[in-house]
C-alpha cells in the first residue's frame, strides 16, 4: 500500500478510448507540430538574451513515498523571469508576429527576432499591436514580448483576475482592459476590437487571428520538452507524463513532442485538469469537444478552461491516454509539501496552476486503482511540468502560509 502523501480526495479519471499508438497516429502527431518547424522556434528563443534552461529537479524522496521510481519537476518559475512557461509561447508568437510585420513594411525577408532587438527595427515595430485575453500568465508574457520586441499590446481579462497579475502586466508597459464579465467575454472584445484595428491577436486556440500565431505559441512550448529530454540522466524516455491543461495547448504539445522524440516508445500522457473546469476530460470521454458552461470556479487561475483549442484537440484526440482532474485542495497541499519539503527533496515555490500536474501524480500514485489503470509501479519514471512559479505572491502567501521562498 502507498503512502498517502496528499488527502484521499475524490478526483475524476477517464480513459480515452480513441488513444492510439499505432504508427500511424504517431506519424499524425508528428506532422501536426513538424519537427523542423519546433526546431527553429527554439534556436530563435534559445538566442534570446536571458535565456536559460529552467531545473529539472527529482523529486526522489517524494517519489519513494508513493513507491515510483523517480518524480522529476520541471520547474518554470524562473523562465524568462517571467513565472511561468508562457514566455515560451505567447512570446515566441509576439516575436514572430513583430519579425513578419517588420519584414512586410520594410520589404526584408528572413528577419529573427534577435534582429529586433537591435534599434534599427524599433520604429515600425512599434506600429504593430498585439492583444489577447488572459487569466494573467499567458498576459504577462505577451506584454513582456512585446516589450522586448517592440509592438504595442493591449490586454483583455476578465473581472475576476487578481490585481498583481494585472500589475505585472502593466509593468512592461502594456495596456490592460478589464471586461465585466468572464474569460470567455474578455476573449470576445479583444478579438473585436483587433479586427476592427487590424491589431494581432495572440492565442494557441482558434481565436488567434491567424493560425499561424497559434502554431507558433506551440512550437515555442517545445523548448521546455526538449530541455526535459536533454536533462534526463539517460536515453531512457519517461514512461509518464502528467501535463495540466486550460485549453490544452502545453498538453497537445506534449503529446506531439513525444511522439517525435521518443517514437513508439513515447510516454503515457496524462491530461490534468481542475475538477470543475474539466473540458478536456470530458471531451475524452465522449470523444468530441465539449463545453463546459457555469463559473469554471477553481483557484486554479490558469487552468479555467471551458473550451479546448480545436488545435490541441487534433493532438490530444489520439496522443492522450487519460484525462485526470483534481480538486483545488489537492494543489495547495502540494504547493506546501512543495515548499516544506518533508521528503528530503530540495524546497521548491510553486503557484496553484503550476502544481496540478505533481498533484494529480500523487494522487493517482497513492490510489491502487488508478495505479492500475495507467500502469504505474516501482519502476515509473514520471515527468510533471511545475509551469509557475509564485506568479500571485499574496494568493501563495494565502495557500501556504507564508510568502514565497521564507523557509
Ligand atoms: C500556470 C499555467 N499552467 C498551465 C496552463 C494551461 O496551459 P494551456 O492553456 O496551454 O492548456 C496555463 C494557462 O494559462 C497556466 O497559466
Amino acid at each position: 500500500m502507498p503512502n498517502t502523501v496528499l488527502s484521499r480526495t475524490p478526483f475524476r479519471l477517464a480513459t480515452n478510448r480513441n488513444a492510439d499508438r499505432s504508427e500511424s497516429a504517431l506519424q499524425s502527431l508528428r506532422e501536426f507540430l513538424d519537427p523542423a518547424f519546433t526546431a527553429a522556434a527554439r534556436s530563435e528563443i534559445r538566442s534570446w538574451p536571458g535565456y536559460a534552461a529552467t531545473p529539472l529537479i527529482d523529486l526522489t524522496g517524494v517519489a519513494r513515498a508513493v513507491r515510483v521510481a523517480t518524480i522529476w519537476y520541471k520547474d518554470e518559475g524562473s523562465r524568462f523571469g517571467v513565472g511561468s512557461f508562457k514566455a515560451l509561447g505567447g512570446g515566441y508568437a509576439v516575436a514572430r508576429i513583430a519579425a513578419r510585420h517588420v519584414m512586410r513594411t520594410a520589404g526584408l525577408a528572413g528577419l529573427s527576432s534577435l534582429d529586433l532587438l537591435s534599434d534599427r527595427y524599433r520604429k515600425i515595430a512599434a506600429q504593430a499591436t498585439v492583444t489577447c485575453a488572459t487569466d494573467g500568465n499567458h498576459g504577462r508574457a505577451v506584454a513582456w514580448a512585446a516589450h522586448k520586441f517592440g509592438c504595442r499590446a493591449v490586454v483583455y481579462m476578465a473581472s475576476i483576475v487578481s490585481p498583481l497579475r494585472e500589475q505585472a502586466i502593466q509593468s512592461f508597459g502594456a495596456a490592460t482592459i478589464r471586461s465585466q464579465g468572464t474569460h470567455e467575454d474578455a476573449a470576445r472584445e479583444s478579438r473585436e476590437v483587433a479586427q476592427r484595428n487590424g491589431w494581432f491577436v495572440v492565442s494557441e486556440t482558434e481565436n488567434a487571428s491567424e493560425p499561424q500565431i497559434a502554431f507558433d505559441t506551440l512550437a515555442g512550448y517545445t523548448t521546455l520538452l526538449d530541455e526535459i529530454a536533454s536533462q534526463l540522466p539517460d536515453d531512457r524516455p519517461p514512461t509518464h507524463m502528467f501535463v495540466q491543461a486550460g485549453v490544452g495547448g502545453l498538453a497537445a504539445t506534449a503529446a506531439c513532442y513525444g511522439a517525435a522524440r521518443w517514437g513508439a516508445a513515447r510516454p503515457v500522457l496524462i491530461v490534468v485538469e481542475a475538477l470543475n473546469a474539466d473540458c478536456i476530460l470530458r471531451s475524452l470521454e465522449l470523444g468530441e469537444p465539449v463545453v463546459v458552461a457555469g463559473e469554471l470556479d477553481t483557484i486554479m487561475a490558469g487552468l479555467a478552461a471551458g473550451e479546448t483549442s480545436g488545435y490541441a484537440w487534433r493532438s490530444l484526440r489520439v496522443g492522450a491516454g487519460f484525462g485526470m482532474s483534481i480538486p483545488d485542495g489537492a494543489a495547495v497541499e502540494t504547493m506546501r509539501l512543495l515548499a516544506d519539503a518533508p521528503y528530503g527533496d530540495p524546497p521548491v515555490v510553486a503557484g496553484e496552476s503550476g502544481v496540478a500536474g505533481l498533484a494529480a501524480t500523487l494522487l493517482a500514485a497513492q490510489d491502487e486503482s488508478t495505479r492500475e489503470l495507467i500502469g504505474l509501479d516501482e519502476t515509473s519514471r514520471i515527468v510533471t511540468i511545475g509551469t509557475e512559479g509564485a506568479t500571485d505572491p499574496a494568493v501563495y502567501e494565502r495557500l501556504v502560509g507564508r510568502p514565497p521562498g521564507l523557509p
